[in-house]
């Protein structure tokens, strides 16, 4: 059977947490290929609300596979700490979490080359999570990374001390005030592998091999979003993985042509935290608005995330780079109670006037050209099926569908799993 992707659209914390959630029923497995801890997923139902980091958004339904694949990598005393989470709920996940041997492990002092990093460019920082994502995948490139099959090998201590001690000197390298105690973290770290080892570890591409023979349906979780795409996002200021549709290829060892449905999610408006370009980015009374009524705090660092208008010019570019099959179209309740709305169709670009992403999207070159649609009143967070949905928010979705070419499927009227509607 064929693995359906899940893809986020714009800079992450689209709601990719709570829809795997809602569409887990119809699945045996969930697969994160990418990303780490820098993820915050959020998934609320009978009044609780769960963040999950690095363990899929299905571990909660009682039978589906939850597999961490390869592409993803794992700092052990975050997951344990998410395991901890769970341990509070009647919920089996020993036996339902499975984690690829070839995943990477993200160490300490991985944790602390971030930092130092981030510190050494000053006003220029990327705004990272500080998890340690990008010098975990840096290690991985460079062929030098800790992974989760080599805590099966006797010698892995020896492996993670050579690699913490060269960690330790580009730490003093990088030449900032960065105050640590090792020993501690090392402490933490170790403890967390331990637990970590309690669970189950696979060659999960040969495991996914056999579940599509064995026609299982599989989905595949994406972390953050398309524009943060090592390759195709808004460059330097991105993640270090592939969160396109191919790294779910690669993350996960699926082969293209096994690549059924691409779901695409996005937010009726858009946000991003962290530095780097946002064209339809407010800094008014409507995006203070959007930031207080949508709750816009990330799930993983609580920093406040920036709001702006929904913009279809990024938005068709990411269904292009993923081939999007349908669309899922999250928050529009957020936007009630606006006379009227803006959508970026265009962008004013050194003079001209265009239609697709240009390779520097700095403020000073870009400006976007907007299409002005009426708004409405309702509030539509009750709302249970679309013939309730006032005019003016057929007329948002049908503007948007027409644009992208992509039927929307999937609109969320609120964080809660039974706030969503199938169309
Ligand atoms: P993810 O990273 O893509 O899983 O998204 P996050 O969990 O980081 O952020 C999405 C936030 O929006 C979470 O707080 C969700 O509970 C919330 N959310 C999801 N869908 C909706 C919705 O349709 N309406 C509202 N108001 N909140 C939503
Ligand atoms: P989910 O899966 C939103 C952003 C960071 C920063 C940049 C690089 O919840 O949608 P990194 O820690 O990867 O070095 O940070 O990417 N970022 C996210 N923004 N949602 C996420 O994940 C993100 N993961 C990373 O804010 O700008
Ligand atoms: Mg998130």
């Amino acid at each position: 059977m064929a693995v359906d992707l899940l893809l986020g659209l714009q800079w992450g914390d689209e709601g990719k947490g709570k829809i795997v959630d809602v569409l887990t029923a119809k699945y045996d497995i969930i697969a994160r290929f990418q990303g780490g801890p820098n993820a915050g997923h959020t998934l609320e139902f009978d009044g609780i609300k769960h963040v999950l980091h690095t363990i899929p958004s299905g571990i909660f339904h009682d039978k589906a596979i939850n597999l961490v694949g390869n592409g993803v990598v794992i700092d052990p005393v975050i997951f344990k700490k998410e395991l901890d989470n769970l341990g509070k709920f009647d919920l089996d996940y020993i036996s339902k979490l499975l984690i690829s041997r070839k995943a990477h492990i993200i160490l300490p002092t991985h944790r602390l080359l971030d930092a130092a990093s981030e510190t050494a460019k000053g006003k220029a920082k990327i705004g990272s999570t500080l998890k340690g994502i990008g010098p975990t995948y840096m290690d991985k490139t460079g062929r030098n990374g800790l992974r989760i099959g080599d805590l099966e090998m006797d010698n892995w201590q020896e492996k993670y001390r050579a690699l913490a001690n060269k960690h330790e000197s580009m730490i003093a390298y990088y030449n900032v005030d960065i105050q640590y105690n090792l020993q501690e973290l090392e402490k933490d770290f170790f403890e967390a592998v331990d637990t970590l080892k309690k669970l189950t570890f696979i060659d999960s591409e040969e495991y996914l091999h056999q579940a599509q023979k064995d026609k299982k349906s599989i989905l595949a979780e994406g972390a953050q979003g398309s524009l943060l795409d090592i390759d195709f996002g808004t460059y330097p200021f991105v993640t270090s993985s592939n969160t396109t549709a191919a790294g779910a290829c690669t993350g996960l060892g699926v082969a293209p042509n096994k690549i059924n449905d691409v779901f695409g999610i996005f937010k009726a408006y858009t946000t991003r935290v962290g530095s780097g370009p946002f064209p339809t980015e407010l800094f008014d009374e409507d995006g203070a608005r959007m930031a207080k009524v949508g709750n816009e705090f990330g799930a993983t660092t609580g920093r406040a995330r920036r709001c702006g208008w929904l913009d279809l010019v990024a938005l068709k570019y990411a269904v292009q780079v993923n081939g999007v099959t349908q669309l899922m179209m999250m928050k529009g309740d957020v936007l009630s109670g606006f006379k009227s709305l803006k959508i970026c169709t265009g962008y004013k670009y050194k003079g001209e006037t265009i239609n697709h992403l240009p390779f520097n999207i700095e403020e000073e070159n870009i400006s976007p050209i907007y299409t002005e649609i009426a708004g409405w009143k309702e509030d539509l967070t009750k709302i249970t099926s679309e013939d309730e949905f006032p005019e003016n928010f057929k007329k948002y979705i049908a503007f948007i569908e027409k644009e992208l070419e992509i039927p929307i499927t999937v609109i969320s009227v609120g964080p809660d799993r039974k706030q969503t509607i199938l169309r």
